[in-house]
């Protein structure tokens, strides 16, 4: 069923799916899935420069459309930026932009547009800037190699987002990122239409941003590693060029070492000598809620920050707020009882509430994460949740807009079909009434950088985040898991065009391992079994340490292997379809033969020996595989016990080694259990 084909009795249905689905013209490697999309026969030809031709909007639409001949000569290879605004032979461009956008991107601004592609030329259209911009990232995506030369398949697209707020959060606290690493990012969230970068400035390991007012902060704790003011500015500029917002996060009462490093009288009890360092310092105590000083500092350095970032919003944090300093402090207790605050929420909301009287005097709505929800909030406030999704759907009830980050947590290594799987309206939101779900306005995905550093965030954000970034964007009936997967490798690839470094950064860290001594190819089939541990795991055997280096193996693969995932598919059909046995052998032998040829390299170096047990574990699944699949390819039946002794060694070879785990146990498996026999 096509449209494409144009088989005709199936026409108006496959109309009607394909302006929800990603189906009749699945081919197309469009991430995020429009809303709406019609696929003609044809296509036009791209055959030089297209000739542009612009009416209204603002100077946004200018930079969109010299980026966009940019990325289109860089994803293309072809000169297409020779000549702006265009070559006279080229297809026409026609853009209409209906208004100016606001000066101060907002939150309620119209993201749609209308894109069409036909003999005639392309047409965009839309009510605002944004649009344009996201009309534009939707062409440059639609552009493929033809036989005779570029092409852009005809189509007529009507999109627009499914929530307001799509953001991505990255820590930089813990691991400091230098501009050019942010905006690199901000490139790849604008190429998957998102709209919010959140920005953790503070918490226990540093004050990422210059205070004039509060010079202290920078000089002693930010240990020379932040942001000037300059460069907060030149931030904002390049991420609303790109449509982006950008919400600072200074993390109040609680993550406050480096406020308290500066200001060590607002430490509930006895203060910290110094920043964190590592998971071993464990003095972390929240500013004091009960001192008249701490609201004045706040003021003092909110009245500053609110002042340089214009976005509505501003985050206070809010999270994991230690109550166990304000139980220890006599003098705290004793404020408690004198003004009839029963316990350690009702301070916290104590506290949220006036630091809101803050963030409201400057002209700012108040964020927070989960824990700051209290009925007695101030109904503008925006509720960030983390903890799970129920305090989504409990802030939704109380009134309160929320964005969901609960299921979006980057760091926590998860495939990008997990994340993809979390609809912030659905599980405990999906029995809001219809009025209740409008405070449902998005979701963001969330980078926590203990380990991470500048050269492997791209390979952490990347492409996972575009998975979440449809989530978001798309209708919630766009679910086909394996359309995602074959969509996000294009967008994944393309990305590296525009300078995202995830593919080319995890293959510079690799080589790094590899040294000049060893074949890099030994050490890609252990990379591309393995993958990083899940969940907080990393912690329980390398316990976080800002200074320690971020360059073990662990480090440098992808937190999803798609060859992992290939193998484990492969392995399923290989149990039913003898014609894929051969490439599964292929790769089990190649597992095998692997740990001879590279144990000698892995002692030389402190880079490579850790990896002598996972080496060992992928020879071992290697051989149990090929085994399995003698065992399936003769019909010979095995008894139960010696099942259970290969599935045993299975279980074995999924253990945790330096960081990781095999993930193509699962291969194994299949083939296991598929052997004829007593189950
Ligand atoms: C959080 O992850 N502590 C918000």
């Amino acid at each position: 069923m096509s449209v494409r084909h144009g088989l005709k009795g199936f026409g108006i249905i496959a109309f009607l799916l394909c302006a929800l689905l990603p189906c009749g013209a699945a081919q197309l490697n469009l991430m995020p899935w429009p809303s709406q999309i019609t696929q003609q026969d044809g296509s036009l030809a791209l055959n030089a420069p297209p000739r542009i031709e612009l009416t209204g909007g603002d100077e946004r639409i200018h930079h969109a459309l010299q980026r966009f001949l940019r990325d289109l000569a860089a994803q293309t290879g072809a000169p297409f930026d020779r000549h702006f605004p265009g070559a006279q032979d080229g297809p026409a461009l026609v853009i209409h932009c209906a208004s100016k956008g606001r000066r101060v991107q907002s939150l309620d601004e119209d993201e749609s547009y209308h894109l069409s592609v036909s003999q005639a030329g392309v047409e965009l259209t839309a009510a605002n800037p944004l649009g344009i911009m996201h009309g534009l990232e939707t062409l440059l995506q639609l552009v493929e190699p033809g036989p005779n030369g570029w092409v852009i398949p005809y189509v007529s697209i009507d999109d627009s987002p499914r929530f307001a707020w799509r953001g991505l959060m990255i820590d930089v606290s813990r691991h400091f990122m230098p501009l050019d690493a942010i905006e690199r990012n901000i490139d790849g969230m604008a190429a998957v239409k998102l709209n919010v970068l959140h920005l953790h400035l503070s918490d226990d390991e540093g004050f990422r941003v210059e205070s004039k007012r509060a010079p202290r902060l920078t000089e002693m704790a930010s240990d020379g590693q932040f942001y000037t003011q300059d460069q907060i500015r030149e931030l904002i500029a390049y991420a609303r060029d790109r449509g982006v917002r950008v919400v600072p996060e200074f993390d109040v009462p609680g993550h406050a070492v480096s406020w308290l490093v500066a200001y060590p009288e607002l430490a509930s009890g006895p203060a910290p000598k110094g920043l964190v360092r590592s998971e071993h310092d464990q003095l972390r105590p929240p500013l004091d809620p009960t001192n008249e000083a701490t609201y004045k500092l706040l003021d003092r350095v909110f009245g500053e920050m609110e002042g340089l970032f214009p976005d509505q919003y501003f985050h206070i944090g809010g999270d994991e707020v230690d109550g166990k300093y304000w139980d220890k402090d006599a003098h705290i207790q004793a404020w408690m009882r004198e003004h009839n605050i029963k316990d350690n929420h009702a301070l916290q909301t104590y506290f949220t509430k006036r630091v809101q009287q803050i963030v409201h005097k400057h002209g700012k709505d108040m964020e927070g994460w989960d824990e700051i929800l209290d009925g007695d909030l101030p109904k503008d406030s925006l509720i960030q949740s983390w903890r799970g999704a129920d305090s989504l759907a409990n802030a939704a009830r109380m009134g309160y807009k929320t964005v969901l980050s609960a299921g979006y947590y980057l760091d926590l290594m998860y495939p990008a079909s997990q994340h993809y799987a979390v609809d912030p309206t659905s599980g405990p939101s999906a029995s809001l009434t219809a009025d209740e779900k409008t405070n449902i306005i998005g979701g963001e995905a969330a980078q926590w950088s203990e380990y991470v550093t500048p050269e492997n965030v791209d390979n952490r954000l990347w492409p996972r985040t575009a998975a979440i970034a449809e989530r978001l964007w798309s209708p919630a009936s766009v679910t086909d898991v394996s359309s995602m997967y074959r969509r996000l490798a294009v967008v994944s690839r393309n990305l590296e065009w525009l300078g995202l470094q995830h593919i080319s950064g995890s293959r510079r860290m690799l080589g790094r391992i590899a040294g000049d001594d060893m074949p890099l190819q030994l050490l890609e089939t252990l990379a591309a079994a393995a993958e990083p541990v899940k969940g907080y795991d990393r912690e329980t055997t390398q316990v976080y340490d800002g200074e320690a280096p971020l360059n073990h193996l662990v480090d440098a693969v992808p937190p999803e292997s798609d060859q992992a995932r290939y193998i484990n598919e492969l392995a399923q059909r290989a149990v039913h379809d003898p014609s894929v046995r051969p490439e599964l052998r292929a790769i089990f032998l190649r597992w095998r033969d692997n740990d001879a040829k590279i144990e000698p390299y892995l002692a030389t170096s402190m880079l490579r020996k850790p990896l002598v047990p996972l080496s060992q574990s992928l020879s071992e699944l290697g051989g149990v595989g090929l085994d399995a699949l003698d065992a399936v390819e003769a019909g010979r039946a095995v008894t139960a016990e010696e099942r259970k002794a290969q599935l045993a060694k299975v279980d074995d070879c999924a253990a945790h080694h330096a960081e990781m785990f095999l993930v193509v146990t699962p291969a194994v498996r299949a083939l296991v259990e598929a052997e004829p026999g007593a189950q």
